[in-house]
């Protein structure tokens, strides 16, 4: 049987907090919970998923270094670095694996500061405001996008 896929899906600063922070921002699922889904939605989709959280940027910068060679493709909520990290969309371009950005929150509808994401310059697509449900979504949508990269 052909190995499945690997999708890197890379959560930034104080993801890891996701269930008592801020829960009517970014709602009572934990992680683990996210974590769990994404598994078994990858599943379904044929896609074997590595899932990650850290506080740290250089980490983050890291893992993405590491996914050439190792991952198909990055689902990533960067958390706090959208907003300020050129050198993390600096490594996602320098990778050039399809990526998808994901925010549980509609970035758009927060303060200003949140509008702008270095990151999704990077993005083949941006998922915002559609809480746990935008990283399944992303899931599917890479899915369809690897499927069109092995066809061509
Ligand atoms: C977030 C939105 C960011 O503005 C914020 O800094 C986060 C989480 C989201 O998932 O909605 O930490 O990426």
């Amino acid at each position: 049987m052909a190995k499945r896929p690997t999708v890197l899906v890379l959560n930034g600063p104080n993801l890891n907090l996701l269930g008592t922070r801020e829960p009517g921002i970014y709602g009572r699922e934990t992680l683990d919970d996210i974590q769990a889904a994404c598994r078994k939605h990858g599943e379904t989709l044929g896609l074997a998923v590595e899932f990650r959280q850290t506080n740290r940027e250089d980490e983050l910068i890291g893992w993405v270094q590491q996914a050439r060679g190792s991952a198909a493709g990055i689902v990533i909520n960067p958390a706090g670095y959208s907003h300020t990290s050129i050198a993390l969309l600096d490594a996602l371009l320098a990778v050039g694996l399809p990526t998808i950005e994901v925010h549980l929150s509609n970035i758009f509808a927060r303060e200003s500061f949140r509008h702008h994401s270095y990151v999704s310059r990077a993005a083949r697509g941006v998922i915002c405001g559609l809480g746990s449900q935008g990283y399944r979504l992303a899931l599917t949508a890479m899915s369809e996008i690897l499927q069109t990269q092995t066809e061509t």
